[in-house]
């Protein structure tokens, strides 16, 4: 067991000065937090959407790829279902993965009616495509490459004809307020419940600095943690708050360990940090291949999908032939696809590959792995329920079951919106009294905003792509010294980095327990699946600062198929 850090129990923050009152309050306003939002309209009588940015500033409306559902001919939810388990390398879990692959097409089509402006084929079907993982073409686009922006783009027009769903933007959520379990017909109390949270707002009129909001549910819509990364494809907003202070609050973290590092990320050099250009798996999709520097197709005779392989064994091959040649990065060649191809179906990348110096139609488009996703999370159930009464998890902050090892493309935006659904079905008749939020007996503390960069280049180095043993203890012990880095002032900065270092601390756990090479967990010094001992999943809880990391056995769901 990795000796423990003793991490904040609660952040430090200055005593609300403004308090406001809603029956349920979202976090997160992508594709997860907006379905939500409205479908639960109706159902309870106030709802309040925060988010930390602006409405359109989460990963959503980065999301090139698409949105997997089985709406094609042929294509069936079964089929889905083997392509996601497969991908997942037998750590879903098989009734979530059900549950997202048949409620996947109804979500889809309700998308469609809500507004939103998928792409046709000339005769007027969905126009579908295939990305890795996936045997049959399912994936539904917008704009060619730019499905998230549309998706976001119709459910802010939704939010914003629906004036009974209030908003508050630039609102960061600090803590959850924690009022007393309820107590069960033998007299049992229930774990503490949620009662409210804490925010801190910029600049909305009086609503400005930190301020508590009553509630009776939370739904965490708050998306991932890329930013625990020194490269990666998510924005700013990624630093993993929601993930945190629910297991501050005593839910439980699952399947941290498996972060997806998407292959073919475009690489801007060494010094590139933050948020660097996604190049689509949907451009190998339409035919594009990875070359190494002599022109080699490195996936050919690797896996008999090639360079559409899931997404882990391509980013394998490709880290495992730098590692070899010594080279940071490898090439993308879809020069065939010619202009008009690229101009018609992935503008927002080729815009994005000019302004970077490279024209993808002319030239070969330098790529490495970096993180991308988040497959696990804030353990739910199949109703999105955590191990806190009250609070309910959604898309890439929550861990549902459905990724296991290694999210299976274009599965996410679908997660999001299957299980907000589920979760405005099940919420209303669950809420429960207003309670009072009870004296909060955590430790308080923040660590310095200025820790961000080493903490990102350790994680980076250490519990990236490829781990090992050493790295991982390494890691361990420049986290046990940056938690001692006491932030002098309280500010968004130190929150985000006290955040992002009890998220990296959880992860790296995971990681280190995890001796094995499953899905995106790539172990140097254990490089092979080990179902006989490792088939189940990594639990971190949290009580007062102090985690504890359990394994939960689980029969592989793949019948060992990799
Ligand atoms: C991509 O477009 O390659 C990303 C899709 C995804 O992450 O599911």
């Amino acid at each position: 067991m990795p000796e423990q850090l003793r991490l904040p129990g609660r952040l430090t923050a200055p005593s609300p000065g403004w308090t406001t009152r809603a029956d349920v309050v979202i976090v997160g306003s992508g594709i997860a937090g907006l379905t939500a939002a409205l479908r639960l309209r109706g159902r309870v009588d106030k709802i309040l959407v925060v988010t930390k940015d602006v409405l359109n500033a989460g990963s959503t409306q980065w999301a090139q790829g698409g949105i997997a559902a089985a709406l094609g001919p042929g294509d069936t939810p079964e089929q889905h279902e083997a392509d996601t388990l497969v991908a997942g390398a037998g750590a879903c879990d098989g009734a979530a993965v059900r549950v997202l692959v048949n409620e996947g097409p109804e979500a889809v089509r309700e998308l469609i009616a809500l507004g939103t402006n998928f792409d046709h084929t000339d005769d007027g079907e969905l126009s579908l495509t295939r990305e890795g993982g996936h045997h049959r073409d399912r994936i539904a686009h917008a704009g060619g490459d730019a499905t998230g922006a549309e998706i976001q783009r119709a459910l802010i027009a939704a939010i914003e004809a629906a004036p009974d769903i209030e908003v508050i933007q630039h609102a960061l959520a600090v803590d959850l307020l924690l009022g007393p379990g309820d107590v069960d017909d033998s007299g049992t109390t229930g774990p503490p419940a949620v009662a409210g949270l804490t925010l801190h707002v910029i600049g909305e009129g009086e609503r400005d600095g930190v301020g508590a909001v009553h509630c009776r549910a939370v739904v965490l819509a708050s998306g991932g943690l890329g930013q625990v990364f020194s490269q990666t494809t998510n924005p700013a907003v990624t630093t993993g708050d929601g993930m945190a202070l629910a297991l501050r609050a005593g839910a439980t973290l699952r399947d941290l360990e498996f972060v997806q590092f998407h292959p073919t990320v475009m690489y801007l050099g060494p010094d590139s940090r933050g948020q660097q250009p996604l190049i689509s798996e949907a451009v190998r999709g339409e035919g594009a291949f990875l070359v190494d520097d002599e022109g080699d197709r490195i996936m050919q005779g690797v896996h008999e999908l090639a360079d559409l392989a899931p997404r882990d064994v391509v980013a394998k091959t490709i880290m495992k032939r730098m590692l070899e040649t010594g080279r940071p990065h490898l090439w993308l060649d879809a020069r065939h696809l010619g202009a008009e191809f690229w101009e018609r179906r992935f503008p927002t990348i080729l815009a994005t590959a000019r302004s970077h110096g490279i024209d993808p139609v002319t030239q070969l488009i330098p790529v490495a792995p970096a993180c991308h996703y988040a497959s696990g999370g804030v353990r739910t159930d199949l109703l999105g329920r955590t191990d806190v009464p009250g609070l309910y998890a959604t898309g890439e902050v929550a861990c549902s079951g459905v990724h296991g090892a290694n999210r299976l493309a274009s599965n996410s935006l679908l997660e999001g919106l299957v299980f907000s659904r589920r979760i405005a079905e099940v919420l209303p008749g669950e809420l429960t009294p207003w309670r009072e939020p009870a004296a909060d007996r955590r430790t308080a503390g923040l660590v310095a905003g200025d820790i961000r960069r080493e903490l990102q280049e350790t994680m980076s180095s250490r519990v990236g792509v490829l781990r090992s043993a050493p790295g991982l203890a390494e890691a361990g012990v420049v986290l046990d010294k940056l938690a001692g880095h006491a932030a002098e002032t309280v500010d968004q900065a130190s929150w985000e980095a006290t955040n992002l270092l009890t998220i990296s601390a959880a992860l790296a756990d995971a990681a280190a327990l995890r001796q094995e090479t499953r899905g995106s967990h790539w172990r140097e010094d254990f490089p092979e699946r080990d179902d006989a001992h490792w088939a189940g999943h990594f639990d971190v809880t949290m009580d007062d600062g102090v985690t504890t990391v359990t394994f939960a056995p689980a029969p592989a769901t793949d019948g060992g198929l990799s």
